[in-house]
């Protein structure tokens, strides 16, 4: 069997004494990256296990997950507690939890321990490892692990391959040129112009029953897009047109937005309120052919939270991202890239107050990001805000990297009212 683990994630082993949990670990993992709760007992005790070998256990742990290490867990963790510990570390620094269960039988895990000297301990110990690992391994899925690999027999656990993907944020191969474009909300003609001022040609052409776009970007170039191309503008159709075949073509990458995650919503066909432009868009799609509706629906389903771009010297995200959740997966990390961090007050507008992180933000990653319309874009602790407001009458921005340059166009005219008045908005604090 052949398994595939993330390159960053916290992997836990699972099995009785002798199950051959650390033969494994030798034989898949660097020593480095193996932390062993009978290496921490070696370290602080000459025998029996304590308290503090734990600590220790659970504390080189951590460090390793806060430095984004690759991190194996040896210990039996036959009991839920014990699991739940590693599970909630990993949350915590928002890695991937993989359980791998290695049970090769009792009886094989009584006779390997016969001959270690260092495991002279009656039959029982491995009988409730064993009693204890099947009581509640029906469990597993429930827990919080990401991917739960069980191997039932000496040949699973010795035939096992694994390999070591990137995470789907991680793109840090990806050196550009980049054009990163803000927040689109439906503007084709904006978008046509500004993509028109950057150098990439754009074509469009009729098969009869349906538009079809070609995108010729400069050489070199690709664009990059924050997120929210949906929602409030007369051309939301069009938009996704352009950006698919974009993506599709290598010509452009792609964040989500919070417009396109309600927007996803109402293309799977659930109840969601068409509030804040999606009425607009919903009417626009309603004139496409249902099989463009589900193809765009794929689209936006697999965007991924945020980019980790150019050796790691770029961020990008639609409503920004903190310097200890970059190129990291989890839940929290997507609703911050998609929503920011609200402070739980709301504005004399009614709208959220947004915690505003880039003020804080000293990492030497530049993060660039939309979501929130500010009328000039200016650079913030290497972090800046490009959406513009297009959508509200504002202009279309793109910031070229590694320039640094902006390039915008003005819209045509506003096609919708903000909440607030644009000109009281200052970067980091008005949601929309
Ligand atoms: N072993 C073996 N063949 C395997 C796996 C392990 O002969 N395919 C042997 C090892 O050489 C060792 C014993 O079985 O002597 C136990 O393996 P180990 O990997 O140390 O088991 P653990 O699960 O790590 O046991 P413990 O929890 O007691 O550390
Ligand atoms: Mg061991």
């Amino acid at each position: 069997m052949r398994i595939t683990i993330p390159d960053f994630c916290l992997v836990v082993l699972i099995g009785a004494s002798g199950s051959g949990k650390s033969t494994f670990a030798r034989r898949h993992f660097k020593a480095t990256e193996v932390v062993s709760s009978d290496a921490c007992r070696g370290l602080v005790e000459d025998d029996e296990s304590s308290l503090d070998s734990i600590t220790l256990l659970h504390f080189i742990a951590e460090t390793r997950l806060k430095r984004r290490k690759l991190t194996v867990i040896d210990a039996i963790n036959v009991r839920q507690e014990d699991r739940a510990h590693f599970v909630r570390i990993a949350k915590k620094y928002h890695a991937l939890a993989v359980a791998i269960v290695l049970d090769p039988g009792a009886d094989l895990c009584q006779e390997r321990n016969k001959a270690r000297y260092d495991r002279q301990f009656g039959p029982h110990v491995v009988r409730n490892h064993m009693l204890s690992l099947r009581r509640n391994l029906r469990g597993i899925g429930k827990e919080g692990f990401r991917y739960v690999h069980e191997l039932g027999s000496v040949e699973a656990i010795d035939s096992l391959k694994i390999a070591r993907e990137s995470l789907w944020t991680d793109a840090r191969h990806k050196s550009g040129p980049f054009d990163i474009i803000g927040d689109v909300h439906g503007c084709a003609d904006e978008l046509e112009a500004l993509l028109a001022k950057l150098g990439y040609l754009v074509s469009w052409e009729s098969n009869g029953t349906d538009w079809a776009c070609t995108v010729i970007p400069p050489q070199g170039r690709r664009a990059i897009f924050v997120g929210d191309l949906v929602d409030r503008g007369p051309r939301t159709p069009d938009v996704l047109r352009l950006v698919h075949t974009m993506v599709a073509s290598g010509a452009a990458l792609c964040v989500p937005g919070n417009h396109e995650v309600k927007l996803i919503r109402w293309l799977h066909g659930r109840n969601v309120k068409l509030t804040h432009g999606l009425a607009e868009s919903a009417a626009q799609l309603e004139h496409e052919s249902r099989s463009f509706r589900v193809r765009m629906r794929t689209f936006l389903d697999n965007l991924v939270s945020h980019l980790w771009l150019d050796g790691g010297r770029l961020v990008v995200a639609h409503a920004g991202i903190t310097e200890e959740m970059i190129g990291r997966s989890s839940g929290a990390v997507r609703e911050f890239c998609l929503y920011g961090e609200t402070t739980g007050e709301t504005d004399e507008y009614g709208l959220p107050v947004r915690y505003n992180w880039a003020s804080e933000h000293r990492g030497s990653t530049t993060v660039v990001y939309g979501h929130t319309p500010v009328v000039t874009p200016e650079w913030l602790n290497n972090t800046i805000c490009i959406d513009t407001g297009c959508v509200f009458g504002g202009k279309l921005t793109a910031l070229r990297w590694p320039e640094k340059e902006l390039v915008e166009v003005s819209a045509a005219k506003a096609y919708a009212e903000p909440t607030r008045p644009l000109a009281a908005t200052t970067s980091g604090n008005l949601s929309l």
